[in-house]
């Protein structure tokens, strides 16, 4: 199953802070948008590519994808949203007509598994969409707001959610083309704004699978973040057991 690959990288990066914005800021020694992008172009399924970014970035991003992307990915650097749903959106514009299956995949998530992509794109066969979820480690409380917080405590306890069904969603996220074409048009007309795709498919009635992921495929959203990463990419073999496919010779 061919796939095109949508990646939102038009983000400030506010949490994380600093001059550079994130996705474009050195992780042991490479961008942080590169090492993503060389994970998800190792999943073999991938021929499309198209990343959204700030429009202040658009020459120094197509540099990049020059030098990191296969000759026989078709790529396309475009301009992202305020939103990351705007980002995706942008994205999906520029998705040929012909790709069946858009994965998503965050730029801010360096350290995905590229079987993921594929697996997902084969449920797409089956399903509107499959994601990588995790299934929660700690156990949930539904917290009454109304019992009013103060300096003391973050409210009251309401009750314990059985932490059985409750999964973590991540990225990537896969679906039919024209699902999520459909899925973004609605959200769009119904005023939704989804922290992620398949919530936006949900509100369809699409029907979207689970493919199990990993707690170290971590969204680099604080310094903490960004140190763990440097820490883990600074031991020996780095992400172990992910291959990554070899660069061009030429742009
Ligand atoms: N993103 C995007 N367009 C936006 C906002 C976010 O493409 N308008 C992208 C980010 O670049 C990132 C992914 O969506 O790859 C997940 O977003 P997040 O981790 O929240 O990154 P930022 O929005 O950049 O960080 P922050 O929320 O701290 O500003
Ligand atoms: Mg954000």
């Amino acid at each position: 199953m061919q796939v095109a690959a949508i990646i939102p990288a038009a983000g400030q990066g506010t949490r994380l802070g600093g001059q550079t914005k994130k996705q474009f800021r050195l992780l042991a020694g490479k961008p942080l948008l590169v090492r993503t992008l060389e994970r998800v172009l190792s999943a073999r399924e991938v021929r499309w590519l198209v990343v959204a970014v700030p429009e202040s970035h658009l020459d120094i991003c197509h540099e990049m994808l020059q030098e990191v992307v296969p000759a026989d990915i078709e790529w396309v650097v475009t301009v992202g949203g305020t939103t990351r749903q705007q980002s995706v959106a942008a994205g999906l514009l520029e998705v040929p007509p012909e790709a069946p299956v858009v994965t998503v995949h965050d730029a801010a998530r360096p350290s995905l598994d590229p079987l993921w992509i594929t697996q997902t794109a084969d449920l797409c066969r089956e399903f509107d969409g499959a994601i990588v979820a995790v299934p929660t480690v700690d156990t949930l409380k539904e917290v009454k707001l109304t019992a009013g917080r103060s300096q003391k405590h973050g409210g009251v306890i309401g009750r314990t959610i059985s932490r059985d069904i409750i999964w973590q969603a991540q990225t990537p996220q896969t679906f039919r083309t024209d699902v999520l074409r459909r899925a973004l048009q609605h959200a769009q007309e119904a005023g939704l704004e989804g922290t992620d795709e398949s919530s936006l498919v949900e509100a369809i009635g699409g029907r979207v699978a689970i493919v199990r992921g990993s707690a170290q495929n971590i969204k680099v959203t604080s310094r903490d973040d960004w140190e763990y990463l440097e820490w883990k990419l600074s031991q020996p073999g780095g992400f172990q057991g992910m291959a990554v496919r070899e660069a061009p010779s030429d742009g």
